[in-house]
């Protein structure tokens, strides 16, 4: 450390973004956007931690995103897509009608209870309550950021805001540490005590490895020992490991469903000489990829890397120990040097320039805190390049059997924007986010 007071360094261009991400040096310090909430749903698990704790457990849940276990969610999710898309209900009129946003969301939701290895959870009821728990969770980490003013604050003096503002989050708290209970004893107790005797019988030699889950569960089994060993140890964080993973893939997953839906359908109105590509997986991951990087699913807000050692950058910007630097993963993939001039725009067909390989821009962070989900959502491999045993990504997977099943919107329903978010204090580009998405399936019902 050098005493003096540590700078902050505001970054916007890709490159340079690029860089900071992959600087070990610079380190992304715990979450830092949810004060109120981490110690029960975020504290120690895996997007908290840094360093070498952070190495030893990203190694522990590599086998999540191995390319054996993509292939196996692969393998599960074509048929799990089909029997979701013929489970919708015909309306009297014999059209299947149906909302991106909640069709997207069970299907993230089972993903997501896969991956943890949540067991039973075939039947949409058991989906359902999940999403509610996690909803409730998430509340609880948003309920700092979305407190506005109370009907009858108005003109409130700041005294009363603050005081309404602490009942608003208290509540919220309180209700997320419920929903966390419900989930141990609905979700994860169950889960574990099969894990645990499946783990016990392989050690005695009854069943062979391979016959154990590929989930999280079995993992926090298994390295049960080691995580005893770590700093962030205590009783409950095998739990929080399983609602940090929910929260995190639950309604990123959903809402750049939407986005992905939402650009599709505009540019194939204006582009009718690509509709024919709307179920060509190539074309599809082109065009999921796009849509991240122009919309920002994630918490807009800040995000810090601070400086354990001096560094100088590449275009000669000095960084000295306590320093930090502030990032915002929307504004990286707005810069217009790396992306082109139409930046602001869809356009699947966008060429790749420069050397950063990131066609979905910072949508997913980078280095070694880079979103775990990143290959299950886009893929492994290249857009047009991939191999036969390469993931095609859960999200270009769920696009196209959409499509396939004859997607299109709804002309009485129009979709309705939820909220805008600046995604930068410096930067008037709004964020979308969606409320309802409702679509009509021509493919399916009479
Ligand atoms: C469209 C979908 C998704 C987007 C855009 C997304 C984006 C992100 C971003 C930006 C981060 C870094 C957060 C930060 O720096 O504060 C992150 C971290 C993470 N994401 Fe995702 N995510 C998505 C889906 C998923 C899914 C499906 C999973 C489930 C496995 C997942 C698991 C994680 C985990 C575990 C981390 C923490 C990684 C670490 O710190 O080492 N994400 N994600």
């Amino acid at each position: 450390m050098t005493g003096r007071e540590g700078q902050v360094h505001e970054v916007r261009s890709a490159s340079e973004m690029d860089e900071v991400l992959r600087c070990p040096v610079l380190e992304k310090r715990g979450h830092g956007n949810s004060p109120h909430a981490e110690e029960f749903v975020l504290a120690g698990t895996l997007i908290y931690i840094w360093g070498d704790e952070h190495r030893r457990r990203r190694r522990m849940y590599a086998p999540l995103v191995s390319a054996v276990a993509l292939r196996d969610i692969e393998a599960w999710l074509g048929p799990m897509l089909q029997r979701r898309l013929d489970a919708l209900p015909a309306s009297a009129d014999g059209r299947v009608r149906a909302d991106v946003l909640t069709l997207a969301r069970d299907v993230s939701l089972a993903i997501a209870a896969r991956i943890i290895g949540l067991d039973d959870m075939e039947s949409l009821e058991r989906l359902e309550r999940l999403g509610e728990l996690g909803d409730r969770l998430v509340a609880s980490l948003k309920a700092h950021l979305e407190f506005e003013k109370a009907p009858g604050m108005q003109g409130a003096s700041p005294e009363a805001l603050a005081d309404a503002k602490a009942r608003f989050i208290a509540i919220r708290i309180a209700e997320a540490k419920t929903a966390k209970q419900c989930f141990i004893d609905e979700f994860y107790r169950p889960a574990r005590a099969r894990r645990e005797a499946l783990v016990e019988r392989q050690r005695a030699g009854e069943i062979e490895q391979a016959q154990l889950p590929k989930d999280l569960i079995t993992l926090l089994v298994t390295h049960d020992a080691q995580l005893r060993t770590e700093p962030s140890w205590d009783e409950d964080l095998p739990v929080r490991e399983c609602t940090m993973t929910l929260a995190a893939s639950d309604h990123t997953t959903s809402m750049a469903a939407c986005h992905v839906v939402a650009d599709l359908f505009h540019w194939t109105a204006a582009h009718p000489e690509d509709r024919g590509r709307l179920t060509d997986l190539a074309f599809l991951r082109r065009a999921c990829n796009e849509s991240l990087r122009l919309h920002q699913v994630t918490d807009p807000a800040t995000n810090w890397r601070h400086a354990r050692e001096d560094v100088t950058l590449k275009n000669g910007r000095r960084v000295e120990a306590g320093d930090r630097v502030a990032l915002w993963y929307g504004v990286g993939g707005m810069d217009a040097d790396y992306y082109g001039a139409d930046v602001a725009s869809f356009n699947p067909w966008r060429a790749e320039s420069g050397n950063l390989r990131r066609p979905y821009g910072f949508a997913f962070s980078g280095g070694s805190k880079v979103c775990l989900g990143l290959a299950l959502v886009v893929g492994s491999g290249g857009e047009e390049d991939a191999r036969a045993d390469d993931f095609r990504g859960d999200l270009p997977l769920m696009m196209q059997a959409f499509f396939a099943a004859g997607m299109r919107p709804d002309p009485e329903r129009p979709a309705v924007p939820r909220s805008h978010v600046h995604a930068s204090p410096a930067d008037a580009r709004e964020i979308l986010m969606w409320k309802t998405f409702p679509v009509i399936f021509d493919g399916l019902g009479k």
